[in-house]
């Protein structure tokens, strides 16, 4: 598919205000500053189509954009993030999940982790949700520039090595979106959620 086609749809507070839930969406979740935004701007090859920020929670609603008729990808909020206000943290956390169980469009789940920080708690939570909803899910690990070779090689087999434990349909890939390593893999996986 041609990522590059993608342009703003809406930002919605919560799942009444998203687009009609028809077609295939694909959300990309995971904790505050894992990179989410910033592999949406690689995906599709532009640098500003979803906000990124050094400030974590700065992706506060429900970002759509579409790249094909009937074809969607969804940057949630992040969670995970402590120096919020409980009430603003209630509020995302409400909406997020009210999206992950109610969309019926939903057909993949991206969950992105910093490479050096994989598989916390609520990472956790999430992969075993969307795996006892049957959602395939791709764990990328991000900033994967900022490990060496080797490094980055060890996280990434004990990463697929634990992911087993989940008994579903979870691929595990290394991602950097500042030197691309994983891209191809990254779109074959997206390629062939959107295809089904
Ligand atoms: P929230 O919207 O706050 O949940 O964050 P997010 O997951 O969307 O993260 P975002 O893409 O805004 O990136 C957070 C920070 O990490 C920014 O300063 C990015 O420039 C940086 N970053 C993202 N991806 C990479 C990467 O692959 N390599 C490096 N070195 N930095 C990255
Ligand atoms: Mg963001």
């Amino acid at each position: 598919f041609n990522y590059q086609q993608a342009t703003f749809l809406t930002s919605a507070p919560d799942i009444k205000a998203l687009p009609a839930d028809s077609g295939i969406e694909v959300a990309f979740a995971g904790r505050s500053n894992a990179g989410k935004s910033s592999a949406l701007n690689t995906l599709t090859r532009q640098n500003s189509l979803a906000r990124t920020s050094k400030t974590p929670g700065r992706t506060q609603l429900i970002n759509t954009f579409v790249f094909a008729e009937n074809k969607r990808l969804i940057d949630l909020p992040g969670y995970g993030f402590a120096k919020v206000p409980l009430a603003v943290k209630e509020k995302w956390q409400k909406s997020l999940s009210q999206y992950l169980e109610k969309r019926q469009s939903l057909q993949g789940l991206v969950v992105l982790m910093d490479i050096r920080h994989p598989l916390k708690d609520l990472d956790q939570q999430l992969v075993h949700w969307a795996v006892q909803s049957e959602l395939p899910v791709l764990i990328l690990l991000t900033k994967a520039d900022k490990l060496g070779p080797g490094a980055r090689k060890k996280t990434l087999l004990e990463v697929r090595e634990a992911s087993l434990a989940f008994m579903g349909d979870v691929t595990v890939h290394m991602f950097s979106s500042l030197t691309k390593i994983g891209m191809t893999e990254f779109e074959q996986t997206l390629d062939n959620w959107f295809s089904t």
